[in-house]
């Protein structure tokens, strides 16, 4: 049986690509330093799969640390989540994103390089693109300036991956998310944002759920059908599901190459406005929203054109939007 490492695997994204490597047969050491979720999400992935994954609260920035949990554990494939993601705390914290972000990478890779491990997939993000030229955005959309300190550690994130894959033959893939949303059908995990969320959907929910008072529709003067931004809100559990797609293409020795990178996005544009309309349909209920300014930073519209992803990892979609936000609302009714 495969062993795979996933970091950050008791985050977001990382708990649902835990239980989707579960399903799928794979054995599972997570490492995880809590700073952004809770151990009581081993349990829920435990109880969603009937297995519990080896588990190690340990910090990918400790160089030693890192040397020591690969003493003790071989495994067959990297999946790297562990990151800072707030696009806001970026800009001001811009030294700990840097150093929190790449080193915990760099120290991965060289562990990878030392051992003649092989099989890394990295959290890359549609934010690369910046605005885009033309839509919808193939792989080969140039890679803009970053607006953001956060999406700046992607992109320098994937340059450091290309780098150290051409010079110690690593197989590595890059998987730039576009707007991962909604939770896992049982409820059991999903995402769990601190304090005042950054994100749409949470706010939404939240909102929804009367802990905010009101949903900021942040500009409806693009040059959009309605006026506000566009956006391709992915499932979680079908990004979760192109990682299992990722590491299988990794895993095969026929498809292999040294650096790969795909857009893992639904292909469908979606507005603010039709978030908020379908949301509110799905769930039966009505949302307070109000329209204010442009958020500083947020492009006009962003949205996947799949066919490479689709056609080279053998992956689609399945979950439409409509599952998604009710999934995102029966995850929030089971908050606290
Ligand atoms: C979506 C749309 C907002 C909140 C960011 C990062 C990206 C990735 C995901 C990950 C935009 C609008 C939002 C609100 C609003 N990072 N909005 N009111 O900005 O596309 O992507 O998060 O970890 O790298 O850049 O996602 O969910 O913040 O916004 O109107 O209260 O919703 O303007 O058009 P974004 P988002």
């Amino acid at each position: 049986m495969k062993k795979i490492l996933v970091t950050g695997g008791l985050g977001f994204i990382g708990s649902h690509t835990v239980v989707e490597l579960q399903n799928e047969g794979f054995d599972v050491v997570i490492i995880d330093n809590l700073s952004n979720t809770t151990i009581s999400v081993l349990d829920s992935i435990t109880e969603i799969t009937g297995k519990k994954p080896d588990y190690y609260n340990l910090d990918v920035r400790s160089k030693s640390d890192l040397k020591t949990f690969f003493d003790n554990n071989k495994v067959d494939g990297i999946i790297h989540f562990a990151a800072f993601k707030a696009v806001g705390e970026s800009m001001e914290k811009p030294l700990d994103y840097y150093e929190n972000n790449l080193s915990s990478l760099i120290y991965l890779l060289q562990e990878i390089k030392d051992r003649n491990l092989d099989n890394f997939i990295f959290s890359s993000s549609a934010t690369v693109y910046g605005e885009a030229d033309s839509l919808p955005l193939t792989e080969d959309a140039p890679v803009k300036k970053a607006e953001s300190v956060y999406g700046n550690t992607k992109k320098i994130g994937e340059e450091i991956i290309r780098d150290a894959s051409n010079a110690h033959n690593i197989n590595t893939i890059a998987l730039r998310y576009f707007n991962p949303i909604g939770s896992h059908e049982t409820a059991k995990i999903g995402e769990l944002p601190l304090g005042v969320p950054a994100n749409l959907i949470p706010f939404v929910t939240q909102t929804a759920a009367g802990i905010r008072e009101q949903l900021s529709v942040f500009g409806d003067d693009y040059p959009t059908e309605d006026g506000t931004a566009i956006r391709d809100y992915i499932h979680v559990v079908d990004l979760a599901k192109a990682h299992i797609a990722a590491l299988k293409r990794l895993l095969n020795k026929d498809n292999k190459k040294s650096f790969e990178y795909f857009n893992v996005g639904t292909g469908k544009g979606t507005s603010v406005l039709e978030v908020i309309k379908t949301f509110e349909k799905v769930n039966n209920l009505k949302l307070n929203y109000k329209i204010v300014d442009r958020r500083p930073g947020d492009v006009m519209a962003s949205y996947a054109d799949t066919t490479t992803a689709n056609r080279e990892l053998n992956w689609k979609t399945e979950k439409s939007l409509e599952e998604a936000l009710a999934s995102a609302w029966k995850w929030q009714l089971q908050q606290k």
